[in-house]
């Protein structure tokens, strides 16, 4: 199979939805980060999914829609809460995890009696969706382990001959997957970390949780609230280790252990002394969820051996980095 890469016209996405109709897998943009998109209502269609990535089966899909009339069929109920949150934060990056119908299969929800519903703000996807007239799975579509893809080219990189088509909508304007949220009454646990912060849902409710499993490793036996978190995730080839201290610390640490192969990603250039290969990731939560995966798949193209990255706030959206890059790491941090 050859993977073609078009652009986001209307008439592209209608080629698109034809392809997802019969049952196929396409790379779709989205505002947070590239999607690998099927029929959520279709299992073999949503079992192409698993076999494109190498996902395991029981770590569940994420469910778009184009409007918030299409979640009515695939929920159980939309608890009081979720329609404030919907109210305030979709279309966005955000994910709701709902009791799901009979309507979605298990293959899409991993076998659990839950879904995570999105409706994403990209143009694209929402048209995407709306075209296919169904309701679209789609994990981010990256290969299992692999940093998030957040342009069209990151998404070829993985999955060249393995899907049809990716639909190019541009660099992806927030750069990290959407927020995950477990409710339950009128409490909120975060599962993961995304640009709708923390900070954000502490306006809706007093109420919120960041579950355990965002800033510590957790175990394969343990049971974990979101399957996906017990899996090795956005691991470039590189050994990443977070250096957390000051800029003044950052550059002596560095200067001390320069070396073949060892690269820096600091906030800005002049982190970092002269002379060592870096690839600086903004200063803002913002700013470094948009360069993240992209810095890190840069550094497996020049070959770096050991990338020191300076360690994020965890504020904002830096909370979202910070967990992303923690799992990049394998959890190595050096406090300095
Ligand atoms: O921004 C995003 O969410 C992107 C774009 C494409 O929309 N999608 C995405 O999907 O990141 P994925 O499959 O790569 O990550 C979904 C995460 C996984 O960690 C999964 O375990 C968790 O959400 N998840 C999905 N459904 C769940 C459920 N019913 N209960 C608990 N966790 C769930
Ligand atoms: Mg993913």
């Amino acid at each position: 199979m050859t993977t073609k890469i078009l652009e986001a016209t209307e008439q592209n996405l209608l080629t698109a939805a034809e392809l997802i109709k019969k049952g196929e897998v396409v790379g779709m943009p989205t505002e947070t980060v590239y999607g690998l998109a099927a029929n959520a209502l279709d299992p073999s269609a949503v079992k192409k999914i698993f076999e494109a990535k190498g996902r395991p089966m029981d770590n569940p899909l994420i469910v778009h829609v184009s409007d918030t009339e299409m979640i009515r069929p695939l929920v159980k109920e939309i608890p009081p809460l979720a329609q404030e949150l919907a109210k305030r934060f979709w279309p966005g990056p955000l994910t709701i995890i709902m009791p799901k119908s009979d309507l979605v299969p298990m293959e899409t929800s991993g076998g659990l009696d839950t879904v995570g519903i999105r409706f994403p703000s990209h143009k694209a996807a929402r048209e995407l969706i709306r075209l296919s007239g169904v309701p679209i799975a789609a994990p981010s579509a990256n290969l299992s382990g692999s940093p998030s893809p957040t342009t069209a080219q990151h998404v070829f990189d993985d999955m060249n001959g393995r899907i049809p088509l990716i639909i190019d909508g541009g660099a992806c304007a927030v750069g990290v997957e959407s927020s995950v949220l477990l409710l339950n009454g009128d409490s909120i646990t975060v599962l993961r970390p995304g640009m709708i912060s923390v900070e954000e849902l502490l306006e809706i409710t007093d109420n919120v949780k960041v579950d355990k499993g965002v800033l510590e490793m957790v175990s394969n036996a343990e049971k974990v609230m979101s399957p996906g978190m017990k899996y090795k995730h956005y691991s470039p080839k590189a050994d990443v280790i977070i250096l957390s201290g000051s800029t003044q610390s950052y550059r002596r640490y560095v200067s001390e252990h320069t070396a073949d192969g060892v690269m820096c990603m600091p906030f800005e250039k002049s982190d970092v002394p002269d002379g060592v290969k870096c690839i600086p990731f903004g200063k803002s939560g913002e700013e470094q969820a948009h360069l993240l995966f992209d810095c890190l798949r840069e550094f497996d193209k020049l070959g770096a051996k050991t990338v020191y990255a300076r360690c994020p706030s965890r504020n904002g959206a830096g909370l979202a980095v910070y967990n992303r890059l923690l799992r990049a790491a394998g959890f190595k941090i050096i406090f300095l």
